[in-house]
Order: C-alpha cells, then sequence, then structure tokens
C-alpha cells in the first residue's frame, strides 16, 4: 500500500464526527497553519503539524513526499445534487427564460425538462455516457472528488434504467466517487399530459420496484412542484420508494411553496434541496426532524430568483449543504467553486460555513459523510490544493478556476 505524505500545506477541514453540522457548530473549521497529512493506500492515516508528522514519518517506509508550497488544502468538494448525465444542451431555451419567459412556462409548453427527455430517449449509451463523463471531468478539475448524479430524463422504465445504467458505467470508469439517484419523478412525460395519477401509478407499481431490482440507485427524488408533482402525490411516491428500500430526497419548494420542506420533515428524508421559497414553518420542521437543506444557490442565479433563506435556517438549527444541480436547464454548471462563491456573496455565509457546506454536510447529504467531506483520520485522502492562503480565495479570486491540484485517494486526478 502506497504511503503518501502530503506537506507544507496550510490546511482547513471541518472537523466532523459522524452527523453534519448545524446551527453555531455550521462553521466548525480547524485550521492547521503549516501541517502535513500521511495517507496510506488512500485513506488519512494522519493530519497534523508538518513538524510532528515529518518525524513521525522518518520512522515509515514512504513512497512519496509531496510539497504543497505552503498552499492552501481543502478537502476534495462534494456535489450532493446533479442532473448531468444528459445528452444536449438547452442553450436557446436560456435565451428564451432571459427573455422573460418563465421556467416553468417552458416545461408546461412541452420544452424544460421534456426537451431533454426527448433527446435522451434518442441518444445512444455511448452519447450519454461521453456527454455525463465530459461533465464529471470538468466537475473534477473544478476539485469535485465525490458526486451525486440522478436519473429522470428518461421517464419511462427502460429509458430510466439505461439513464442509471449509464450513470454506473461513470462510477466505475471515472475516478471520483459517485452515487446515483433514481428521479422517475422529475416531470410528467408526453404520453402521460392531463393524467398525472396513471404516471403515479406507473411509478408505483413498475418504475421503481424495477429501478430497486436493479440495484444501481441509493436514493429516490422527486419534483414537488406547481404543475409537476403535488405534495400528496410526491408522499405517495417517496412512501413507495422507502418501501422498496431507497433513501429519500426531495426537491422542495423550489419555485412555489407547496409545503415540500414539510413533507421532508413528515417523511424524515435525508435531504429537502432547493427551498428557496420555503416558509418559515417548513424549514422550523425540518430542522426539528433532521433533514438536510442542500442549497443551490447556482440555480436561483440562473433562474433570477432570491437566493434560499440560508441564514434562517442556520438560526433554526437546520445543516446546510451546498451543490451546483448541473443541468441542461434551469442551471449548467458543474463548480462547486462558483456555488461557494455565491453562498458567501449572495446567501451571506461565512467562509467556513460554505466549507462546510460544500464538503461534510455535502457528504452526509449523500450518505457520504462517514468516508468523505473532511481531511480526518480514517477518512479518504480525497484534497483540493488552492491557488491561495485561504478557503476565502474560491470567493475573492472569481471566475476562475483556483484548483491548483486535485486529489482522490491519494491520487492526483487533475
Ligand atoms: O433541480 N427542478 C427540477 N430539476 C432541475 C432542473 C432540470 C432541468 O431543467 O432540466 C432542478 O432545477
Ligand atoms: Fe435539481
Amino acid at each position: 500500500m502506497t504511503l503518501k505524505v502530503f506537506h507544507n500545506a496550510r490546511i482547513y477541514t471541518p472537523q466532523g464526527g459522524s452527523s453534519p453540522l448545524k446551527g453555531a457548530q455550521q462553521g466548525n473549521v480547524l485550521e492547521i497553519p503549516q501541517g502535513a497529512i500521511i495517507s496510506r493506500g488512500g485513506v488519512i492515516e494522519r493530519v497534523g503539524p508538518e513538524e510532528e508528522l515529518l518525524a513521525e514519518a522518518k520512522n515509515m517506509r514512504v513512497d512519496q513526499y509531496v510539497d504543497l508550497g505552503g498552499r492552501c488544502v481543502i478537502p476534495g468538494l462534494v456535489d450532493p445534487h446533479t442532473h448531468m448525465c444528459f445528452a444536449a444542451r438547452r442553450e436557446e431555451e436560456f435565451a428564451k427564460r432571459l427573455d422573460g419567459v418563465p421556467y416553468l412556462e417552458i416545461l408546461r409548453s412541452g420544452g424544460g425538462i421534456l426537451s431533454s427527455v426527448r433527446s435522451v430517449r434518442s441518444a445512444s449509451d455511448q452519447d450519454l455516457y461521453q456527454t455525463t463523463m465530459a461533465n464529471v471531468a470538468s466537475a473534477m478539475r473544478h476539485g469535485t472528488t465525490t458526486v451525486e448524479i440522478k436519473s429522470g430524463y428518461g421517464l419511462d422504465a427502460s429509458s430510466e434504467l439505461r439513464m442509471l445504467s449509464v450513470i454506473d458505467r461513470v462510477r466505475r470508469d471515472a475516478p471520483l466517487d459517485v452515487m446515483a439517484t433514481f428521479m422517475g419523478a422529475h416531470a410528467i412525460p408526453e404520453e402521460f399530459r392531463g393524467q398525472p395519477e396513471g404516471f403515479v401509478d406507473l411509478l408505483c407499481h413498475e418504475m421503481i420496484p424495477q429501478a430497486a431490482e436493479q440495484g444501481i440507485a441509493r436514493f429516490c427524488d422527486v419534483f414537488c412542484e406547481e404543475g409537476v408533482f403535488s405534495v400528496e402525490q410526491s408522499r405517495r411516491i417517496l412512501a413507495c420508494a422507502r418501501s422498496n428500500g431507497f433513501e429519500l430526497k426531495i426537491h422542495a419548494d423550489e419555485v412555489h411553496d407547496l409545503g415540500g420542506a414539510g413533507l421532508a420533515a413528515e417523511l424524515g428524508t435525508l435531504s429537502a434541496e432547493h427551498l428557496l421559497a420555503a416558509s418559515d414553518e417548513g424549514l422550523a420542521k425540518m430542522a426539528e426532524a433532521g433533514v438536510i437543506a442542500v442549497l443551490l444557490p447556482a440555480t436561483a442565479y440562473s433562474l433570477k430568483k432570491p437566493y434560499a433563506r440560508a441564514r434562517k435556517m442556520i438560526e433554526l438549527g437546520v445543516p446546510v449543504a451546498l451543490a451546483t444541480d448541473c443541468n441542461p436547464g434551469s442551471c449548467f454548471c458543474e463548480s462547486m467553486q462558483f456555488v461557494f462563491g455565491l453562498a458567501v456573496m449572495k446567501m451571506g455565509l461565512s467562509v467556513s460555513e460554505a466549507l462546510v457546506g460544500c464538503t461534510l454536510n455535502a457528504a452526509h447529504a449523500i450518505g457520504m459523510g462517514h468516508l468523505v467531506g473532511s481531511l480526518e483520520e480514517g477518512k479518504l485522502a480525497d484534497l483540493v490544493v488552492l491557488d491561495g492562503k485561504t478557503p476565502a480565495t474560491l470567493a475573492y479570486h472569481a471566475g476562475v478556476n483556483s484548483a491548483v491540484a486535485v486529489y482522490k485517494r491519494g491520487e492526483r486526478v487533475a
């Protein structure tokens, strides 16, 4: 097993333990000004002051010393919410949105998600794979070392399973960790227009059981939104998913406050995502139930909507995680660095709170908090070396890629 000593580093890491950080703990970040990390077989064996660790390393058979040049080192970024498995971009739709056509209006008239469904259904597996791999590779160059990817542009049993197979192939081939989510409940497909209950029946009787049997996706997600799935339909879909062994996620209160946050609390989902329009009452229920808020500020940016009320969530004790939402429609962005910048500049998070949101809390939002999200003994040696002295550089040096080097399980991947 390869033994590596990363040294001459300014280390910034959330200090976690086994649960997501919330409230006053949301920004619990340890700084080691002159630090080192010893990694054995890709797993962190020691983290601490350089002087101490270099002395210890003298008694070890070290394969490689890596001098990080005094730069800032943070845990590999974790992106817990993406739709980056798609076949075609929707740039013309973006132009329409800039002209003032609302996002949900485009969906209602058969575009938006439904346009991605048409392109995925007609794409070859190889094309779908290549587009997804290209998105994943770009995310990795920007420091992402663990990513969640949803299905949801198939919307029939075979196309959804095909998407999940492609995501699984990406998981095997890409050096980063990929978690898959079944999102057959992403929109009502054209063949069920006007009969949403018929599609919910199909989801519950066929698609969810088949996705469970396929065994690739760990999570099931639903788009609870006006004109998409109501709270009652979402409840039915998620209850069925749970009984088929899935862990639950929900796109909640993204455009309208339907009560998605309250439903997340009622069902005890692992996370609720978006929450741009969530009510105080819904957020308080989430806090009580321990549901993680996954906030997607790059989507608010792209939809020109007010940002989610992250400060209110932290005040209420809701753990806040951050993600890109990378998709061809509401937000085409695979950079967690951009998300970090928006969180600090537009949502009022401190640098430490945003760092926890992009790493440890994001890891917990996809059931990976025991393995990634902080530089602590026993976790994977996933590191991002930044062109700067502190993680603040991610907001300060705007619009550029600040990742100088990216390591996954101790191996350089970008
Ligand atoms: O999270 N809200 C639903 N799903 C995505 C958008 C998907 C798309 O527009 O293709 C989102 O915003
Ligand atoms: Fe999404």
